[in-house]
C-alpha cells in the first residue's frame, strides 16, 4: 500500500522593523502569486486593542495570554488599505488598531511570552493551500521555520520614518517627523530586546535593504527570490 506523503502548503515570509514596507509588499506579493496573506502584527495590535477595551492590565500575562486565546476576530478581504479588514465580534476595528497608540500597545503584549504562545497555533492556520504570504517579526525564525522564501526588509530609521509621516499626512492624520522617529526607535528597540523571538532575520533569510528601491524593485526582487526557490515561475 502505497501512502503519499503531503507537502505543507508553500509559505513566503516577510518580517523587518516598523515602517520598512512589509505590509505593501506581502500584499503585491499574495496578489502575484494568488497566496493568502497572513498580517500577523493585526494580532498583536487586536489583543492590545482587546485588553486595553476590557481594562485589562498590560502586566497581567494571564489575562493578556486568556484575551489572545479568546480572540474573536475575523479577516475579511476588502478592497480598501487595509486590505484584509479585522472583525472583532462582528466590529470592524481596521482603523481603531491602525494607531500609533495601537502599534504601541502591541509591542507592549508582543514582548509577553504567554500571548506569543497563544497565537502560534492561530498564525499557523493560516498556512492553506495553494500558499502564504506571512508578514512580522518572527515569521522566518519562530512560526514558519521550514518556509520555502524567507526575505528580511530593512531601510534605515530616518526613512522609516519618513515614509510612516508621508502615509499619515496623506490620510489626513496630524503627525510630526520628531515624535514618529522616537516613537519607531522606542518600538525597534523593544522588539529586539525582548527575549522571546526577537527581531532578527533568520539564518537562511535574505536581506533586502529598502532605503533606496522603489516598491516595483523590492517587488521584483522578492519575485527573483521566490522563483529561485520554486515557488513561482521565473518572471
Ligand atoms: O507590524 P505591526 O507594526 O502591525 O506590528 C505591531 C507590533 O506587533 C510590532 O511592533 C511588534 O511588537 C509586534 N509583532 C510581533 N511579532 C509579529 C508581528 C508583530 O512581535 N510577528
Amino acid at each position: 500500500m502505497s501512502r503519499t506523503v503531503r507537502r505543507p502548503a508553500p509559505v513566503v515570509t516577510v518580517d523587518g522593523p516598523s515602517g520598512v514596507g512589509k505590509g505593501t509588499l506581502a500584499r503585491l506579493l499574495a496578489q502575484r502569486l494568488g497566496f493568502h496573506l497572513l498580517d500577523s502584527g493585526a494580532l498583536y495590535r487586536l489583543v492590545g486593542f482587546c485588553a486595553r477595551r476590557a481594562g485589562v492590565a498590560f502586566d497581567d500575562p494571564a489575562a493578556l495570554a486568556g484575551i489572545a486565546r479568546e480572540l474573536d476576530v475575523e479577516f475579511v478581504a476588502g478592497d480598501s488599505d487595509p486590505p484584509l479588514r479585522a472583525r472583532v465580534a462582528g466590529t470592524d476595528v481596521s482603523d481603531d488598531i491602525r494607531t500609533e497608540a495601537a502599534g504601541r500597545d502591541a509591542s507592549l503584549v508582543a514582548a509577553v511570552p504567554a500571548v506569543r504562545e497563544a497565537l502560534l497555533a492561530r498564525q499557523r492556520d493560516f498556512r492553506v493551500p495553494p500558499g502564504l504570504v506571512a508578514d512580522g517579526r518572527d515569521m522566518g525564525t519562530v512560526v514558519f521555520p521550514d518556509a520555502e522564501v524567507k526575505l528580511f526588509l530593512t531601510a534605515s530609521a530616518e526613512e522609516r520614518a519618513h515614509r510612516r509621516y508621508k502615509q499619515l499626512i496623506a490620510k489626513g492624520i496630524d503627525a510630526t517627523l520628531t515624535r514618529l522617529s522616537a516613537e519607531i526607535a522606542e518600538r525597534d528597540r523593544r522588539d529586539s530586546e525582548r527575549a522571546v523571538a526577537p527581531l532578527r532575520p533568520a539564518e537562511d533569510a535574505v536581506v533586502v535593504d529598502t532605503s533606496s528601491l522603489s516598491i516595483d524593485d523590492v517587488l521584483a526582487r522578492a519575485l527573483q527570490v521566490a522563483a529561485a526557490r520554486g515557488v513561482c515561475p521565473r518572471p
